[in-house]
């Protein structure tokens, strides 16, 4: 399933709708995640903390596990995209933890990810982002 131009627009608007329902007091740091899934549906993501900090979750795994949880019994989910919004807009790619995870849910390893960089949208693939990912 080729991402072109429309698809980073779609998926990029709909991380910045799931970045408003970010619960995140203790960072103050908004993010909101929304992969494309083979077949075509959207799924979205917020992080989500938690006074005890390492209960943390972030916006990318939720995405994924919300993914998970609506699809077929037994089909596993492929990834095809994913776009990441933060507020503040700073430069801020996947952390190492959901780059694994994207990683482990990629339908290819050319799966586009699209962040804020430092000069606005930046456009990588799962592969570039981890390479040599860990499987067994
Ligand atoms: N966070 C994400 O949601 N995704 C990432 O890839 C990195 C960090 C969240 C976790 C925490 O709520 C806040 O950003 C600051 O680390």
């Amino acid at each position: 399933m080729p991402t072109n131009s429309a698809t980073r627009d779609k998926l990029l608007t709909a991380a910045r709708e799931a970045m408003n329902h970010a619960y995140a007091p203790y960072s103050k740091f908004h993010v909101g995640a929304a992969i494309l899934i083979s077949g075509g549906k959207v799924f979205t993501g917020c992080n989500v903390e938690n006074a005890s900090y390492g209960l943390t979750s972030c916006a990318e795994r939720n995405a994924i596990f919300a993914a998970i949880a609506a699809q077929p019994a037994g089909e596993k989910l492929a990834i095809e995209a994913v776009a990441v919004a933060t507020r503040p807009a700073s430069a801020a790619a996947p952390c190492g933890a959901c780059r694994q995870v994207i990683a482990e849910f990629a339908a290819k390893t050319g799966v586009k990810v699209f962040y804020q960089g430092a000069d606005g949208t930046k456009e990588s693939t799962i592969a570039q982002l981890l390479p040599d990912t860990f499987s067994f």
